[in-house]
């Protein structure tokens, strides 16, 4: 379980906090999606999530940040690491530069984290197979489309087996394929007792992925709540978020008079 509470975030330098007096509770096994406007405070939020804000970037943090129960700010930065992943938006930040394969790349969360050869090679298959990745593990990793870097840099968190993951827009570099498949790697990982936090824009995975979502308005919670209740809130529209496609459909036939329940049944 992952757990913010009051966290009040101000980068060094700034006068101004960005994100304000959160609390976010996330529990083992599920997955709670993150929307908001451009500058709303998603990506500054996974960041306090995963504790690297404040204690790998600076700045100050009010209120608390808790892992399975143990406050984060007493642990040490490898003790963090071994807790909590988090995946950037652009996978290009994430790539190692060290090493000559996919394979490789996949491999080194486990090895950073020390484990035997044989539970490294198996985590790092595991990883591959997840994603789909077998055809391209020779490849040369700073030689990859940016949606094959997405998938290798998702694959390498997975490769960690971490209890919780804070993914910053993990599908915005990747076809509906590479989106579905990241869909059903994160389903399988909260299944497996992991905890997730998704920032992302594309609401149609996140009404399929998540069981809760919250919605971020200038770094305030204004919305939190089962998946299909915020995803349809009337409001999301005003606060920057395109609501999942049958949302808008439903909407756009209400406008043209048209009864949305027979789209719904049509669409089944
Ligand atoms: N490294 C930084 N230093 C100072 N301010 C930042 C930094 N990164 C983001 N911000 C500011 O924080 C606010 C929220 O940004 P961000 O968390 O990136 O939002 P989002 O991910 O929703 O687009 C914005 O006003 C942005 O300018
Ligand atoms: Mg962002």
């Amino acid at each position: 379980m992952l757990e913010l509470r009051q966290a009040t975030y101000r980068y060094a330098g700034y006068a101004r906090p960005v994100v304000h007096e959160v609390d976010l509770r996330v529990d083992d096994g599920e997955i709670v999606g993150l929307v908001g406007a451009n500058d709303s405070g998603k990506s500054t939020l996974c960041l306090v999530a995963s504790g690297l804000a404040p204690a790998s970037i600076g700045g100050e943090l009010k209120g608390t940040l808790t892992l399975d129960r143990t406050p984060a700010a007493g642990l040490r930065t490898y003790q963090l690491a071994e807790r909590v992943v988090i995946g950037f938006q652009n996978p290009n930040t994430q790539r190692s530069g060290i090493a000559a394969t996919v394979f490789e790349e996949i491999a080194l969360g486990p090895i950073n984290l020390g484990l035997p050869v044989t539970e490294t090679v198996a985590r790092t298959r595991e990883a591959i197979a997840r994603l789909r990745l077998e055809p391209i593990v020779q490849q040369d990793p700073q030689r990859l489309s940016g949606g094959q870097s997405q998938l290798v840099a998702i694959a390498s968190l997975l490769a960690m087996r971490p209890r919780h993951v804070i993914l910053d827009e993990p599908t915005a570099q990747l076809d509906p394929a590479g989106t579905q498949l990241v869909g059903e790697a994160l389903h399988a990982l909260a299944a497996a007792g992991t905890s997730l936090l998704v920032a992302e824009h594309k609401t149609d995975l996140l009404e399929g992925l998540c069981d809760r979502v919250v919605a971020l308005d200038a770094g305030r919670i204004v919305l939190d709540g089962p998946a299909g209740r915020v995803l349809g809130d009337p409001g999301l529209v005003a606060l920057g978020v395109e609501p999942p496609s049958h949302v808008r459909l439903g909407r756009s036939a209400a406008a043209a008079g048209v009864d949305p329940a027979r789209i719904d049944v049509a669409l089944q």
